[in-house]
C-alpha cells in the first residue's frame, strides 16, 4: 500500500479555517488529521465539537481524530455523530481499552490506540487484532512544531513486527516533528500514515510540501 499523508490542522491558520481545507482538498493529502486536547490528558487545550462540526461540512477527505483526552469512552459517540471516520484514543488514557476499542467500531469507525514515546509497542500484543490503527507519538503530546524523538524510528521498526506477526491489519501511524528528512526513514520502518503539521503548514507552498510528503 502506498502510504497515506494526513495534514494536522493544529498548525492551520484558524482566521482562514476554510482557506486551509480547501487546500487539503486540493492536494494529494489523504486524511484531515484533528487533534483535541482536554487540558488535562495534555497541558494544552485545542479545539471541540462546535469547531469539527464546520470542518466536518468542508473537508471532502476523512476525518481523522486524534483524542489526547482522559476517559474518552464519555464522547466516542458524540465525535463519531460529528463526523469522525477514524477515532484514535491514547493507550495511557483508558483503563478498559478492550471496550473503548470495540466501542469505536461498533459506531462503524476505525479504530485506533496511540501510544506514547514512553509506552513500549509490546503492551499491545493482546489487542493488537482488535485495532484498526496504532499512532505512535514521535514528540510528547500536547503541541506542534516540536522535535521528533529517534527512538521512534526503532520502536515503528518492532511495531511492523508484532503486527506482521499476528496477522493484525493495524496501520501504523506517526504523529510529532515528521518532515521531509525523516519520513524516508519513517516509510522504511513500516508506517502507512504520516502526520504533519508544521512541515505543510509553515511551508511556502502547503500544497507542494503535501505533494512531496506524498512521493517519498
Ligand atoms: C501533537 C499533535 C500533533 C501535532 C503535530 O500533540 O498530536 O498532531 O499537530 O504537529 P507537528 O507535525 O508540527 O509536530
Ligand atoms: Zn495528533
Amino acid at each position: 500500500m502506498n502510504h497515506l499523508v494526513a495534514p494536522s490542522l493544529l498548525s492551520a491558520d484558524f482566521l482562514n479555517l476554510e482557506r486551509e481545507i480547501e487546500m487539503v482538498n486540493r492536494s494529494q493529502a489523504d486524511w484531515f488529521h484533528l487533534d483535541v486536547m482536554d487540558g488535562v490528558f495534555v497541558p494544552n487545550i485545542s479545539f471541540g465539537f462546535p469547531v469539527i462540526e464546520k470542518i466536518a461540512k468542508k473537508a471532502a477527505k476523512p476525518l481523522d481524530v486524534h483524542l489526547m483526552i482522559t476517559d474518552p469512552d464519555r464522547f466516542i459517540e458524540r465525535f463519531r455523530k460529528t463526523g469522525a471516520d477514524v477515532i484514535s484514543v491514547h493507550y495511557e488514557a483508558c483503563n478498559h481499552l478492550h471496550r473503548t476499542l470495540h466501542a469505536i467500531r461498533s459506531l462503524g469507525a476505525k479504530a485506533g490506540v496511540v501510544l506514547n514515546p514512553h509506552t513500549s509497542v509490546e503492551l499491545l500484543k493482546d489487542i493488537i487484532c482488535d485495532v484498526d490503527l496504532v499512532l505512535i507519538m514521535s514528540v510528547n503530546p500536547g503541541f506542534g512544531g516540536q522535535k521528533f524523538i529517534e527512538q521512534s524510528i526503532p520502536k515503528i521498526e518492532r511495531l511492523k513486527s508484532l503486527i506482521t506477526a499476528s496477522g493484525s491489519g493495524a496501520l501504523i501511524e506517526v504523529d510529532g516533528g515528521v518532515d521531509l528528512q525523516n519520513a524516508p526513514r519513517l516509510i522504511a520502518a513500516g508506517v502507512d500514515v504520516l502526520v504533519a503539521g508544521n512541515t505543510i503548514f509553515s511551508s511556502a507552498d502547503p500544497e507542494n510540501t503535501i505533494q512531496r510528503l506524498k512521493a517519498v
